[in-house]
């Protein structure tokens, strides 16, 4: 898979080369480039933003800088077409199903916007052309953060840990949308390891039975208690 992060702190995403998706990338199962938005201006301020039309606060980025990166960009790879995805928290809520298809996309660019956000047309244009496939403005949370650099690298871990060659365990891409639609129904219950005591507190007894019955039909419990408790917006 292919992975484009346009942004104007690129130094945001070197995260991206640790752990997980750093091994990813290093193993070849993902290609990854970050993007300074200001390569893409012309001005001696290399400026990105300006006010917005109609009043109001803060600034608003401008689509110039946008296309100029986001052309060169298309213009680097081949015939398959990129899908843009623009984190923003007026977008549709980001979670595992929509990680799950993703990770079968072969080309994801993420455009970064600070500020209040990316004049509008950018997306509009994007939607609109036949050499890119599809624009999807996505939210990670009911929150606003500085920027949507942090939203990518979140999205980008979520659907990185689901291609084929990245988690230790292989799981299948039937495994992948069970947990999609599982996750939509309820959360795991607790989960334990070595040592038996800790500070007075013990592993449930039921856990060192080795009945696998009995383990299975209490994991189940803790998690329909767990889910009532935690995520009564589930089940
Ligand atoms: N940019 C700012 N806030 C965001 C959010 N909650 N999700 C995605 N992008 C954002």
């Amino acid at each position: 898979m292919r992975i484009d992060v346009v942004s104007i702190f690129p130094a945001y995403l070197e995260a991206l080369s640790l752990s997980l998706v750093g091994k990813a990338v290093e193993a070849g199962v993902i290609s990854l480039a970050v993007h300074d938005l200001r390569d893409a201006t012309h001005d001696r301020h290399r400026t990105v933003d300006d006010t917005p039309y109609g009043g109001g606060p803060g600034m608003v980025m401008s689509p110039e800088p946008w296309g100029e990166s986001l052309d060169a960009l298309r213009a680097s790879g081949g015939e398959a077409a990129p899908v843009l995805v623009i984190p923003t928290p007026s977008g549709v809520r980001f979670d595992q199903a929509m990680a799950d298809d993703w990770s079968a996309a072969g080309w994801l660019v993420f455009a970064c916007g600070r500020y209040e956000g990316i004049d509008a047309r950018v997306a509009d244009h994007y939607r609109e052309r036949s050499d890119w496939a599809g624009v999807l403005e996505v939210s990670i949370g009911d929150y606003v953060l500085a920027g949507g650099e942090a939203a990518a690298l979140v999205m980008i871990e979520a659907v990185a840990r689901l291609l084929p060659g990245v988690l230790g365990n292989e799981v299948s891409a039937r495994e992948d949308s069970f947990a999609a639609g599982e996750m939509s129904r309820r959360v795991e219950g607790p989960i334990y390891t070595k040592p038996p005591t800790w500070r007075g507190l013990d592993v449930p007894d039921v856990l060192m039975s080795g009945h696998h019955g009995r383990i299975a039909q209490w994991r189940r419990e803790q998690s329909e208690e767990r889910t009532r408790r935690m995520r009564p917006d589930l089940g």
